[in-house]
């Protein structure tokens, strides 16, 4: 049923891991994650978390990758093919939408790690103290030549390696550099967690106290959960389109949950140290990472070589996210409008650069992208699928595609217990909470 010739397949299920893995490990477990956490309490909301990823988001990752590849088409393809003329196809135009949402402003992030990796081997940060590298990030993001530029760079980028398609571009490309991400990260940690006063970041990060979490923290943590793993927008759906009838999904969807979720967590075990360390703020915000990293560079030795590394891999980690964002619009694109890969791509990849202008200039309207598309719209997206799965395509089929490559699955009761009633009642309920008491803490 390939739809067009510049579709294309992952070569292997390694491949198709390390792909999802470079999906889902991204800006959304090292910028974003610790970013929430410390906005949200810490400990407790990473428990949140966790029981986000293991309880409700795999259910919804497996549902993806099972859509995506039963159809071989992007979200709203998979949506008309399995139920044509139905209004369902609104959560797929909703996920190429959010596609240009959380890209536009993840460029603009990416741009500044990318302008990190410069500023860092140049030695900017060197003997300058916390609060002076809290005013150089500020001053750094209030020019707007370099963060639209950058943004423009890291974007072009992203497009260049798309234009190569779904096994050159993507899959060499996160194969070879996500391990050396996860090295890099055991390091930092090390590093953090002998600091000078890490023992108050340790227990910010590790003791939960569930007075400090709101009904918003929780809503914050499951958007997390879909962000970090790519869900709720059809990425999923379209790498799930690229997999062959051979592979095991569940024990695919598994690998890329436990490798994303281990970077996050080294990720906050990294900086939430680090952050009391040096007598920072943990609410600080977007700026986080590019507050606390240098100075934790400036501890090591050798710190620049080590920080330079490290924006290196960040900014990899990012394009290797960027990719399968942009890739969603453009798959779109390629299966609908029989749009060449070239002509999707530039169009899908343009239309995200210029949607993030005003994110690059407004640290403001960037807060509210990330929580409208990179939170809310991905909670829609992910109920709508689990729905979707649950109740309209229904549990035989999902389980009936999760047996080609795993004729061994049985527990077709417990996952259609996940997706028709635990995700959707747990989503539903949640979005009828915050609706009703906006701006609750
Ligand atoms: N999961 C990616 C990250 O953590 C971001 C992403 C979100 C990618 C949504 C695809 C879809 O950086």
């Amino acid at each position: 049923m390939t739809a067009n010739a510049d579709r294309g397949t992952w070569s292997s299920k390694m491949g198709f891991i390390l792909a999802g893995a470079g999906s889902a490990i991204g800006l959304g477990n090292i910028w974003r994650f610790p970013m929430i956490t410390g906005q949200y309490g810490g400990a407790a909301f990473v428990m949140v978390y966790l029981g986000s990823v293991f309880l409700l988001s795999l259910a919804v990752l497996i549902a993806e990758l099972s859509l995506g590849r039963a159809t071989q088409r992007n979200p709203v393809g998979m949506y008309n093919a399995l139920a044509p003329g139905t209004a369902w196809k609104l959560f797929g135009v909703l996920g190429v939408l959010t596609g240009w949402g959380i890209s536009s402003f993840y460029s603009v992030v990416a741009g500044w790690t990318f302008g990190y990796i410069f500023k860092t081997a140049a030695g900017a940060f060197n003997n300058l103290g916390p609060d002076e590298i809290a005013s150089a990030f500020t001053n750094f993001i209030s020019n707007p030549v370099a963060s639209i530029g950058l943004h423009a760079v890291f974007m072009c980028l992203t497009m260049l390696i798309l234009f190569g398609g779904v096994k050159e571009g993507i899959e060499r490309w996160s194969k070879i550099l996500m391990p050396l991400l996860f090295f890099i990260l055991i390091f930092l940690v090390v590093r953090s967690v002998t600091l000078d006063g890490a023992e108050k970041g340790l227990s910010f990060y590790l003791l939960p106290q569930w007075d400090h979490l709101s009904l918003r923290g929780v809503a914050a943590a499951i958007g997390q959960a879909f962000f970090s793993l790519s869900i709720g927008m059809g990425t999923m759906i379209t790498y799930g389109s690229y997999l062959s009838k051979k592979e095991n999904l569940i024990s695919s969807a598994r690998w890329v949950a436990v490798l994303d979720t281990s970077v996050a967590l080294l990720a906050g075990l990294a900086i939430m140290p680090a952050i009391f360390a040096f007598g920072l703020d943990p609410q600080i915000g977007a700026g986080l990472i590019f507050v606390v990293l240098p100075n934790v560079f400036n501890e090591i030795f050798l710190g620049n070589l080590f920080g330079t590394g490290f924006f290196i891999l960040l900014a990899i980690a990012a394009i290797t996210s960027l990719i399968s964002i942009v890739e969603v619009p453009a798959a779109y694109f390629i299966d609908e409008l029989k749009m060449s890969r070239k002509k999707a791509v530039t169009i899908s990849g343009g239309g995200a650069f210029l949607a993030g202008i005003p994110a690059a200039l407004n640290g403001n309207f960037l807060d509210w992208m990330n929580i409208i598309f990179g939170q809310y719209s991905l909670i829609i997206g992910s109920l709508g699928v689990s729905l979707f799965v649950g109740w309209k395509w229904g549990t035989a089929k999902v389980a009936a595609e999760l047996r080609a490559g795993n004729p061994n699955f049985k527990s077709d009761k417990t996952y259609a217990f996940f997706i028709r009633f635990f995700a959707p009642v747990c989503i539903t309920l949640l979005l009828i909470f915050v609706v009703a008491f906006p701006g609750l803490f």
